[in-house]
């Protein structure tokens, strides 16, 4: 592990996220299928991300469509 960096993770045992929308869940006012008509506005993730950027820190997502969801960030000390 590189100790210039503190590596957050957060997991779930929810829906999980396909690998297409993986790709698709940080970009402002994406929701997926199932999401669609529940509360929210598609915004969070894409926050989150313009806000690790900003402190040159990363966001990222791992994911199993039966399993659940990894959150990893990178915040640089
Ligand atoms: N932990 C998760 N498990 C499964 N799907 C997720 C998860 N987190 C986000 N998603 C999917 O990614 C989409 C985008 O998430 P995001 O947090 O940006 O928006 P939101 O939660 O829908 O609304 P907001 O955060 O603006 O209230 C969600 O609508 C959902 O489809
Ligand atoms: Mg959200």
């Amino acid at each position: 592990m590189n100790s210039d960096f503190i590596i957050l993770t957060i997991e779930d045992n929810g829906p999980g996220i396909s690998k297409e929308d993986q790709a698709k869940i940080f970009d402002a006012y994406y929701k997926k299928g199932i999401s669609i008509g529940t509360a929210g506005d598609g915004i969070g993730l894409y926050v989150a991300k313009e806000n690790m950027t900003i402190i040159h820190g990363t966001i990222t997502v791992e994911s199993n469509l039966t399993k659940g969801s990894k959150f990893i960030l990178t915040i640089p000390r």
